[in-house]
């Protein structure tokens, strides 16, 4: 039950309509408990209970420095780790460096079929996305599977060769869908080195700059569009994101183009 509160004067109503219509403009999006947690609070200390025997004297591992832990070096031996699809979904689930996870509604993994021989590597997940629990699902995500299916490639069908499987640089959603920044894509690329490498699909479809700054070390997705390059030891394409074809659909030429670059090394 909602406590209750005392009514809001009109100016208390404005000022508290306009903190919000800032926080908008700022970016949030959505409300996600009813009072805001205050991350800089003093953390409130246990009753201290009186030690009833003399307290031992710390071992001597007790006493050395904590070793700070490298997220990267972490998730490496995580994904080295995972010995298939199912192990290393849990890993990443598990993976606990990474803020964005406290913030997000839904892990999101992947989606489509295993055995495709075509890859899709998204950047993060969107709302929708968060909701659900799986990628390319919102606006830009059907534009993706009307794109594939011109070319007779699919996310749903069990026949391998005009299948695909459709995961994304990071599992979590960032907030009001920011960019990923460079050190939770450089946190995420062993999970995805490793999530390419159970797949073992025959290409890659690189979609958009965090995509290309995970699978080739570079951005520029407007340059590297169209050339085939290796990504993950494989064939990989770089290509412009639905998302950016939707805010300038001029650019579906050249991602046509891109689409039937691909369907041509398919067909060998
Ligand atoms: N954009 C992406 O890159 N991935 C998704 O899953 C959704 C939108």
């Amino acid at each position: 039950m909602m406590p209750e509160t005392a009514p809001l004067s009109a100016a208390e109503y404005a000022a508290t309509r306009a903190m919000l219509e800032w926080q908008i403009e700022l970016g949030a999006d959505e409300a996600m408990l009813d009072a805001p947690i205050s991350r800089y609070a003093p953390v409130e200390a246990a009753p201290e209970a009186a030690p009833e025997v003399a307290p031992k004297a710390p071992a001597a591992e007790a006493l050395a420095a904590p070793v700070p832990v490298d997220p990267v070096a972490e998730a490496t031996a995580l994904a080295a780790a995972a010995p298939d699809l199912a192990a290393l979904a849990e890993a990443m689930a598990g993976f606990e460096r990474c803020e964005l996870k406290r913030g997000a509604r839904n892990f999101v993994f992947a989606d489509g079929n295993p055995a495709a021989r075509v890859l899709i590597l998204g950047e993060a997940p969107g709302r929708e996305e968060d909701l659900e629990g799986r990628p390319f699902v919102g606006p830009a995500g059907q534009l993706l599977d009307r794109m594939l299916a011109a070319i007779g490639l699919s996310r749903n069908t069990p026949d391998a060769a005009a299948a695909v499987y459709i995961t994304n640089v990071l599992p979590w959603r960032p907030p009001a869908n920011r960019d990923p920044e460079p050190e939770e894509i450089a946190m995420f690329r062993p999970f995805v080195a490793r999530h390419v490498e159970l797949v073992s699909p025959d290409l890659v479809v690189l979609m958009g700059n965090p995509a290309c700054l995970a699978g080739l070390g570079q951005r520029g997705i407007l340059r590297l569009r169209g050339r085939w390059a290796e990504a993950f030891g494989r064939p990989a394409l770089p290509m412009t994101h639905p998302a950016y074809l939707l805010r300038n659909p001029a650019a579906k030429r050249e991602a046509w183009a891109d689409l039937l670059a691909l369907r041509a090394r398919l067909d060998g």
